[in-house]
């Protein structure tokens, strides 16, 4: 049976009209005031076309000095006249075959890069432990800082439903600012905020509430959640599976589940510079193809709420598995969409198999790739690797089309240079009090 051609009703009542997701990727193509543009439009009306029941925008921002990117969306105000006009069109532009679009809404903390904030606020003092000085010295939220945070999840997600998106996720994984409150390595807290998991998840069960509270009952309301941070000392599995209890218990609609953080790339099944922390998880074959299914297998026992699992998955069968077996009810998609858009249709037509882009692509040229033996190349290297598939989605925002023979190199310098020059553009109308806001 093709599993993944059912609908799935969520426990608000909302219903998706199939089980693929277009995964949240971070697309770079807001203007400089934070604004969705002509460019996230044409994106999401391609995905859109491309049969997913559900996407998942990428990144929003609810704090423009915590960016996770430059050219994220920002929703840190109650938006002007041309901002809502803004956002409506984008929401109408991603719902136009009939799908789902959600929102994730999120704050970068201590990994927001230096050039965006060279003093991020985080939960405590602890430093980005990467090569490279790309991130700077975080400092210490206050009582008020936490919450403005708390009050700006819930501005954001209002904001965002009354302009047409259908749900919103809180990115609470790959290391950014709830993850980092998660974990005991970057939340050194001796507060309510810290120490114990309970005060570490109050942040994002807090979060979850104002957000419930602010979009009413019947919107969905998603977490994207870490199954572990993959780092000695940091959030782990048994967490994970506390935490998701604690999430059904706060009324959420359901939890996507992935793993890892920029010192630990897991989300992309890549190695970061230090050793990889297993977790006490019975671990299959399958996690080759679905880095996480095993994770929501051993969290689905504990339960009821739909799981969406995603990383890897790029073969029918598996997916088709995963649902079947009821370690999932909702597939994520990422990579393969950067190119082909209409990915979820061609698998629901019964296309066997995804590409698998990132097996492929390198920052060395053929002659240079022994020196991949090194860590440090592996590690910079499989960073560029982004770039291009940033360069993937820019292309289809702006042009409507791919543009799959640039390499590595070419793609990092082009996205550099973007990402300068709205940052300078940025820095030019705060300078004249143009900025937000908006
Ligand atoms: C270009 C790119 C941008 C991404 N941006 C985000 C993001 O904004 N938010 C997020 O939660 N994950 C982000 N991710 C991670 C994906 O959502 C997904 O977890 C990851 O790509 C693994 O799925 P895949 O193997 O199907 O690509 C991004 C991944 C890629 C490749």
């Amino acid at each position: 049976m093709n599993m993944i051609a059912m609908p799935l009703v969520l426990p608000c009542g909302a219903e998706i009209p199939n089980r693929l997701c277009k995964a949240a990727m971070t697309e770079g193509l807001a203007n400089p005031a934070g604004q969705p543009t002509a460019a996230l439009n044409q994106l999401y009306g391609l995905w859109s076309d491309g049969g997913a029941g559900l996407l998942l925008s990428g990144n929003v921002q609810i704090d423009g000095d915590h960016l996770e990117r430059p050219g994220n969306v920002i929703v840190a105000d109650e938006p002007s006249d041309a901002m809502q006009a803004a956002l409506e069109t984008w929401a109408a532009a991603g719902t136009r075959r009939g799908n789902h679009f959600w929102a994730q809404i999120s704050h970068a903390g201590r990994q927001c890069q230096k050039i965006v904030n060279p003093h991020p606020k985080a939960p405590s003092a602890v430093k980005l432990g990467l090569p490279g000085g790309q991130f700077g010295e975080p400092d210490p939220m206050t009582e008020e800082d936490i919450e403005q945070v708390i009050a700006g999840f819930a501005r954001c997600a209002k904001v965002l439903v009354s302009a047409g998106f259908t749900g919103v996720q809180l990115h609470a994984a790959h290391g950014y600012l709830l993850s980092q409150f998660l974990s005991p390595r970057s939340n050194q807290r001796e507060d309510q905020w810290g120490g114990s998991l309970e005060n570490r998840a109050r942040l994002l069960l807090s979060c979850v509430r104002r957000v419930r509270a602010a979009v009413g009952p019947a919107v969905p309301v998603a977490v994207k959640l870490n199954s572990a941070d993959f780092q000695r000392g940091g959030f782990d599995f048994n967490e994970s599976l506390q935490v998701s209890k604690w999430l059904e218990e706060a009324s959420v609609d359901l939890i996507e589940i992935s793993g890892g953080t920029y010192e630990q790339p897991r989300l992309l099944n890549l190695e970061g510079m230090e050793p990889v922390e297993e977790q006490s998880v019975a671990a299959s074959t399958r996690a080759r193809e679905a880095y996480f299914v095993d994770f929501a297998e051993a969290i689905r026992k504990e339960i009821n709420i739909p799981l969406m699992v995603t990383g890897g998955l790029r073969r029918l069968d598996a997916m088709n598995a995963a649902l079947e077996t009821g370690c999932a009810d909702m597939i994520g998609i990422g990579r393969p969409m950067c190119v082909m858009t209409d990915a979820p249709a061609q698998l629901l037509n019964g296309v066997s198999e995804l590409p698998r882009f990132e097996d492929t692509l390198s920052l060395l040229p053929r002659a240079l790739q022994f020196l991949n033996s090194i860590k440090l190349v592996r590690t910079v290297g499989a960073f560029a690797t982004q770039y291009w598939f940033y360069e993937q989605i820019a292309a289809l925002g702006h042009r409507g089309t791919t543009q799959v023979d640039m390499g590595v190199m070419s793609a990092t310098k082009a996205q550099t240079k973007a990402a300068n020059l709205w940052l300078a553009q940025r820095q030019a109308l705060m300078d004249a009090g143009l900025g937000e806001p908006v």
